[in-house]
Parts: structure tokens; sequence; C-alpha cells
């Protein structure tokens, strides 16, 4: 059981692009400390949620139509509501309290800045060093995420290095502002099945030394089984079901993440993505009583 009110509070937050609603409705929580996975096939509102804990939905052609999103791993402490914050505020928060790995690599590396002069930059900005401590910072933060010899790393530019070495430069620059909240959105997706493993145990590790909370956004349960204290699932931009990891995995209730779990592939052949399943395919007449029961909470259980 959690006392303490959660870091993030996403609340009612719906996001539309055009006609699609990218987010319908979405609640969410994330406590200090925990890995919140959220699952979920393609379209199903993952990234759109994430982004828009840092305000980084672009509008047009995006629009948040309703929602609140308490945050309070400030300074001082203090509920703040994210979708209410000038783009000013948002800047300290951003980054500095609460950091993102995208999806894509290259949207957060800059090509024609070497690896650090993009740390040290982040480090400059947000946290209260001088330029040399700053490059310290950034030696130890390629140290942290098992880049060997950091300080020769620091010179390289992201095209000279490897998939693995740039997701790895990635994390590193997340984390070297120390954030109170990560968001990993599929951090390692792109990754072969070693160095996804080495990365994730490396999240992990740096989360238990720093009370660090991440969400974790993932395609794949195996990661999920391994990685998450709870689990959100979405399809369609709506949450159908929050449990805990273990309760989701041995009593999913709602019959899409039932669906999900039946089409788990054997560990160490995970798809690219997962399947879709329609909602009423696997669930039969009930689809539209089920709905009633995801609006009513019935599949939120932690
Ligand atoms: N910039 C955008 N412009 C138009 N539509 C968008 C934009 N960003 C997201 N969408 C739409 O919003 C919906 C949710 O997208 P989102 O990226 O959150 O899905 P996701 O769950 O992260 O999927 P994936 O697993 O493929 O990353 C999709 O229908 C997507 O096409
Ligand atoms: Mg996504």
């Amino acid at each position: 059981m959690q006392d303490a009110p959660p870091l993030l509070e996403v609340r009612d937050l719906t996001v539309r692009f055009g006609d699609v609603v990218a987010a319908d409705g979405v609640s969410m929580e994330v406590h200090a400390g925990e890995t919140l996975a959220v699952v979920g096939e393609s379209g199903s509102g993952k990234s759109v949620t994430a982004m828009s804990v840092l305000g980084l939905i672009p509008e047009p052609p995006g629009e948040t139509t309703s929602g609140e999103i308490w945050w309070r791993g400030g300074a001082d402490g203090d509920a703040i509501d994210l979708l209410a914050q000038p783009e000013k505020r948002m800047r300290r928060v951003r980054g500095a309290q609460i950091a993102m790995i995208f999806q894509e690599p290259m949207t957060s590396l800059n090509p024609v800045y070497t690896i650090g002069d993009q740390i040290t930059e982040a480090v400059l900005l947000h946290r209260d060093v001088s330029p040399g401590e700053a490059e310290g910072v950034a030696r130890d933060a390629l140290q942290a995420v098992g880049v060997a010899d950091p300080a020769a790393r620091l010179h390289e530019y992201p095209h000279q290095a490897s998939g693995g070495m740039r997701q790895r430069y990635m994390i590193a620059m997340a984390l070297a502002c120390r954030p109170r909240l990560l968001l990993a959105d599929e951090p390692t997706t792109a990754l072969d099945v070693t160095i996804q493993a080495q990365i994730l145990g490396l999240l992990r590790t740096l989360q238990a030394e720093r009370g660090m909370a991440v969400m974790l956004i993932t395609h794949d349960l195996g990661v999920v089984a391994e990685n998450a204290d709870r689990v959100v699932v979405m399809q369609g931009g709506r949450v159908l079901e929050v449990a805990g990891v273990d309760e989701l995995f041995a009593d999913p209730r709602h019959p899409y993440t039932r669906g999900l779990l039946a089409a788990m592939p054997r560990l160490g052949h995970t798809p690219e993505r997962l399947p879709t399943v329609p909602a009423g395919a696997a669930l039969d007449r009930r689809e539209g009583a089920c709905l009633q029961e995801v609006e009513a909470g019935h599949f939120v259980r932690s």
C-alpha cells in the first residue's frame, strides 16, 4: 500500500489530433521510487501520455481538451498542475525533475555536437555547477551507464556510435541531471536482447540507488514482468486495466489484457510489436458491458 501522495498523477487526460482521440480520459499515478509499466499496442496513446507530462504535445495539430497532471517532485514538494504551467516553468521541470528517453534515439541527440557537449550543456542548464564540474558530471554519467573510457567518449559524435552506445548516451544524458522521474519510452526496443537486458539492469540499479521513479513504456511483456512494480494496460487511448505486476500476470481481469497475455510469446521470442487484440473478439458479446466496467474503474486494482 502506498501512503504518500503520488509523485505524478495524470487525471482524465484527453488529447486529440483532429478526429483521432490519442488519449481518451487517461488517468494513472506514479509513486516515488516505483516502476510503472505502460503497455498496449501501437497507437494506444502511450507516447502521447508521456509527452503530455512534459508539455511536448505539438499544438497544433494536437489539442489537450481535458485533464490535470499533478507533479509533486519539485524542490518544495508542492503539487503543481503541469498542464497549467507556463513554458518558462516547464523548462525548469523538463530534464531537471522529469527526464525522458525518447522512442527514437536520434530525436534527443543532436548530430552536430559531441556527446560531452550535449551532456554538459544539459547539466549546466539544470544543476548549479561550474563548466569544469559539469564535464566531471558528464564523465560520471557515462561511467554510470557502463560506457568504457568515458573521458575519450565525450569527444565522440552521435553518428560515430553504435545503436547500443547511443541508447546509453541518451540514458546518461537523461540521468545526469538526477531527475525524480524518468519517462522511458521503449528505451531498448532497437537493441539486441543482451544489450537490452544490460541497459534495463543498469536502470534498475540506478533507480534503487537514487530512489528515482520510472514510467516504462514498452510492448514487451517479458520486460514488464522483470522490471515493473505496477502495470497500466492501454488501448485506443484508454486505460483498460491497472494492477500490480504479479497480480496482472496471475489474474488478468480485462479481456484485452487476457488476450495480450495469451498471445505472449515464449521467452526469448519477443515480437517487434504487441499483437492487436480486437477488444470485442476476445471478449464476445460482453464488450459493451466491459467498456462500462472500464469507465467505472473495475479493472483498476492499485
Ligand atoms: N504528432 C501527431 N500527429 C498526428 N497524430 C498523432 C501524433 N502523435 C500521435 N498521434 C496519434 O495519436 C495516437 C496515439 O499515438 P501514440 O504515439 O501515443 O501511440 P503509442 O501507444 O506510443 O504507439 P507505439 O507503440 O507505436 O509507439 C495514434 O493514433 C497516433 O497516430
Ligand atoms: Mg509510442
